[in-house]
């Protein structure tokens, strides 16, 4: 049997789509993969804490420490490059990476947006805010995004997307926490299974 694919994911905080994926590999929804790395660019961030007790390597690289974006950059590829990973998952990394970064692993980074692209995505949409956006539009339904990275804000082509009901009442934590549950935490490992399939068999 060959190889599996070897993924690194970047968090910048509490890591629940972190550990919607090792949970995925754990109970063997994702077959050709396996989390060798995660990299978190915030001290604070607890998707370090799940990734060390999954026993898996976490660094901790913060812009700061490395003197601004281009040496954190560099320290990441270190890293992916140590660890030899072949996928790079964006899960609520909130981090804009540069174009020679993207260009450098085109089709190797994919990114899950809390919403429905193109509605409430690009720069600044991060977190509460696609939520706060969607709420404010009255939108009915809105979802979760899995796509790949190139050099535009959440413009990159995209892998899979699920829909979710905006309902009466909804506050931005309401819908972000369903938006997370029905949409995000099987959207994300699915999709990277797929990815992880489709990787293995082009080997
Ligand atoms: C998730 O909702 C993810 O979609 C979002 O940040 C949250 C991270 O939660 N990402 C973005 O907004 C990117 N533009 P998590 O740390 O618990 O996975």
């Amino acid at each position: 049997m060959s190889e599996k694919i070897r993924i690194a994911v970047l968090a910048s905080g509490g890591g629940t789509n972190l550990q919607a994926l090792i949970d995925a590999e754990h109970s063997g929804k994702i077959k050709n993969g396996e989390i060798v790395l995660v990299i978190c660019n915030r001290k604070s961030a607890y998707a370090a804490e799940r990734a060390k007790s999954a026993g898996i390597r976490a660094e901790i690289v913060t812009r700061k420490a490395c003197g601004g974006q281009e040496g954190f950059e560099k320290r990441m590829i270190e890293l992916l490059e140590e660890e030899r990973a072949d996928l790079i998952v964006l899960a609520g990394f909130l981090n804009i990476l540069s174009n020679d970064f993207v260009r450098r692993y085109d089709h190797r980074i994919v990114n899950i947006h809390p919403s429905l692209i193109p509605a409430f995505c690009g720069e600044g949409f991060y977190g509460l805010v696609p939520h706060e956006a969607a709420l404010e539009r009255g939108v009915k339904v809105t979802g979760a995004t899995v796509h790949f990275v190139n050099e535009v804000a959440d413009g990159g082509e995209i892998i899979a997307q699920k829909a979710v009901e905006v309902l009466p009442g909804d506050t931005p934590e309401v819908l972000q926490r369903r938006v997370m549950e029905q949409a995000e935490w099987i959207l994300l490992p699915a999709a990277v299974s797929q990815l992880c399939d489709e990787m293995s068999a082009e080997r």
